[in-house]
């Protein structure tokens, strides 16, 4: 039987506080239970429990603006927009990975609201993850235009090769599809293991991966094409699609990823005859 090694500090077993909003006649109290985590005492994660007045509330980010301001300013969490355009609002809200600002409480039923920093991801305070990793993955398949080509003025397309990024452009990098994905758990990062070579590069990267090889000014299709012709940063997707399930905003990394594997044997078969 597979045993597998908890890393330290990673279950919960705190004891949880709870807080109350002061109750007025007609306050209508919803419970929230949020994941706290702080690593400068030492003491293991723990849930704490919010009794809020949501009134006048109705997306979840200003439920948890209203606990930090009202009920208990410890709280970390990202946020800035508050437009679903900036993506550092993504949390596990009821399970299910998504941005605070743009998930509504009408969309969670009645029942109690629980808030989870994105899983699988290092903690670096309640609900900020540390996504330096996820970064440095984006990064690595190089999301910029390269082309030989200099244009007098600038690089030119018509509204039909523009078409083209539509589905792929709209990304806001939030992380929640990566995070959802449990290949990604397993294979998204090895530093650890000293096995960085063998790391899965994740539904966002190869999202991004795909935007720049579909780019009608980008020169650069067979180079970035070789790059992910691997067995652990591309071929580490099963398919298991919960990253479309998650996204914020309706885009399709799994049919990106797929896309990307079909020019791969397109490829080859272009080098063999
Ligand atoms: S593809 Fe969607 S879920 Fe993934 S990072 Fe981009 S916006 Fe977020
Ligand atoms: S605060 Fe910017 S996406 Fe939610």
């Amino acid at each position: 039987m597979v045993e597998l090694t908890l890393p330290r500090n990673s279950k919960i077993s705190g004891q949880g506080k709870t807080y109350k909003s002061e109750a007025k006649g007609d306050a209508k109290l919803r419970t929230v239970r949020v994941y706290r985590y702080d690593p400068d005492t030492g003491e293991n994660p723990r849930i704490d429990t919010y009794e809020v007045d949501t009134d006048g509330i109705s997306m979840v980010l200003d439920l948890m603006i209203k606990i930090k301001s009202d009920l208990d300013p410890t709280l970390a969490f990202r946020r800035s927009c508050r437009e679903g355009v900036c993506g550092s609002c993504a949390f596990n809200i009821n399970g299910k990975n998504g941005l605070a600002c743009t998930t509504g409480l009408d969309e969670l039923g009645k029942g109690d609201i629980n808030i989870y920093p994105l899983p699988h991801m290092p903690v670096v305070k309640d609900l900020v993850t540390d996504l330096t990793k996820f970064y440095e993955q984006h990064a690595s398949i190089q999301p910029f235009l390269q082309s030989d080509e200099v244009p007098e003025k600038e690089h030119l397309q018509s509204p039909e090769e523009r078409e083209l990024l539509d589905g792929l452009y709209e990304c806001i990098l939030c992380a929640s599809c990566s995070t959802a994905c449990p290949s990604y758990w397993w294979n998204g990062n090895k530093e650890d293991e000293g096995l960085q070579d063998e790391e899965y590069l994740g539904p966002a990267a190869l999202l991004q991966a795909h935007r720049w090889i579909k780019d009608s000014r980008d020169d650069r299709t067979e180079e970035r094409l070789a790059q992910l012709d691997d067995t652990f940063k591309l071929y580490r997707c099963h398919t298991i699609m919960n990253c479309v399930q998650v996204c914020p905003k309706g885009l399709n990394p799994a049919a990106a990823i797929a896309e990307i594997k079909r020019m791969l044997v397109e490829r080859q078969g272009q080098k063999v005859t």
